[in-house]
C-alpha cells in the first residue's frame, strides 16, 4: 500500500518501521519540524515535507500520528477527498477527520510506544475503526500486515480501553517512580524489585488480577500496615497514596 505518514514522533516512527518492514511503500513523512521530519524520512527511505500543502496526495492511506490537540486543528490543506485517512489516538473520535476526507478511521496502538530503545514487536494490539464497512476492510487488512493482534473497537470502546490503559500502565509507572525515589533516599537498591515487578505482570497471562492479590492489605495485617505507614510519615505523598490504595484493596 502507498502511504503518507503525518507526524514524526514516537507513534509515527514505530508504526513507520512496522509499515516499512511489512513491505509497504512509504511515500512521504509530513511533519512541522524539519529535523524530525528528515530523520524519520531518512530512516524510512522516503521523501519529507514540513508544509501540509506539499502533501503527496497520490498515497492510498494517510496515517496521522500527531498530538491530540494538533489533530483537532488540522487545517483545510489536509483536504483529501475520498482517500483513507486514519489517526492513532485512543481518546479522540474518528469524526475529527470527517472534514478531511469521506473515508476515515482510527488505527490505535494499545501499547506504550517509544522511538528510542524499543524492540519492534509484530503483535502490538491494534484497535481499528472506520466510518464505512469498505474502509474497515481495507484498514483491517492493512493492520493485519503489520501486527498479528488486530481487533475492532468503536470510539466508545476505544476510550474505555484507553482509561484502562492509563490505570495499568501510567498509574503503575507512577508507583514505580515513587518507589524508585523512596529507595534512592533510603539507600535501598530499586533494581532488587525488578523480578517482583516482572513476576506480578507475567502472572496475568494465566490468572485474573483478583486471583493474584497478595500483601498486607488483603491479609488485613494491621500491624504490618502500621509499621509501613510509620516509615512513610516522612513521605506524605506516598503515605497518602498508600492509605488510599490500602483502603481500596480492603473495600473489595
Ligand atoms: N506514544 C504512545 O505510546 C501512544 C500510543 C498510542 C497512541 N498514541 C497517540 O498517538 C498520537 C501521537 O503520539 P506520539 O506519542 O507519537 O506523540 P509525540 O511523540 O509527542 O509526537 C507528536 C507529533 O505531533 C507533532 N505535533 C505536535 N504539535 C503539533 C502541532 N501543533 N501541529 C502539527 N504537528 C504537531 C509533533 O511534531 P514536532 O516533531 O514538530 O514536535 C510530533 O511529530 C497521539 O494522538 C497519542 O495519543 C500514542
Amino acid at each position: 500500500m502507498r502511504i503518507v505518514i503525518i507526524g514524526a514522533g514516537n507513534v509515527a516512527t514505530v508504526l513507520g518501521r512496522l509499515i516499512k518492514n511489512a513491505g509497504h511503500e512509504i511515500l512521504q513523512v509530513v511533519s512541522r519540524d524539519v529535523y524530525n521530519a528528515q530523520v524519520l524520512a531518512t530512516e524510512l527511505n522516503c521523501a519529507f515535507a514540513v508544509n501540509s500543502s506539499l502533501i503527496d496526495k497520490t498515497a492510498a492511506l494517510f496515517l496521522i500520528a500527531v498530538t491530540d490537540t494538533a489533530m483537532s486543528q488540522l487545517d483545510e490543506t489536509y483536504s483529501l477527498g475520498d482517500k483513507l485517512v486514519v489517526h492513532t489516538a485512543g481518546s479522540v473520535s474518528k469524526d475529527v477527520l470527517k472534514n478531511v476526507t469521506n473515508n476515515y478511521g482510527v488505527l490505535y496502538p494499545l501499547q506504550s510506544l517509544r522511538k528510542h530503545n524499543m524492540k519492534l514487536h509484530q503483535d502490538i494490539p491494534l484497535l481499528i475503526d472506520a466510518n464505512t464497512e469498505a474502509a474497515i476492510t481495507i484498514l483491517q487488512n492493512f493492520a493485519l500486515s503489520i501486527s498479528s493482534n488486530v481487533s475492532k473497537a468503536n470510539d466508545e470502546l476505544r476510550l474505555k480501553l484507553h482509561v484502562a490503559a492509563v490505570l495499568v500502565s501510567n498509574f503503575t509507572n507512577h508507583l514505580y517512580a515513587l518507589a524508585f525515589e523512596y529507595c534512592s533516599k533510603e539507600g535501598a537498591d530499586f533494581k532488587l524489585l525488578l523480578p517482583l515487578i516482572e513476576e506480578t505482570a507475567l502472572r496475568l497471562r494465566n490468572h485474573s488480577p483478583n486471583e493474584m492479590r497478595t500483601g498486607p492489605a488483603i491479609r488485613k495485617d494491621i500491624k504490618t500496615l502500621e509499621k509501613h505507614l510509620k516509615l512513610l510519615s516522612a513521605y506524605p505523598k506516598i503515605h497518602n497514596l498508600y492509605l488510599k490504595i490500602t483502603d481500596s484493596i480492603m473495600e473489595r
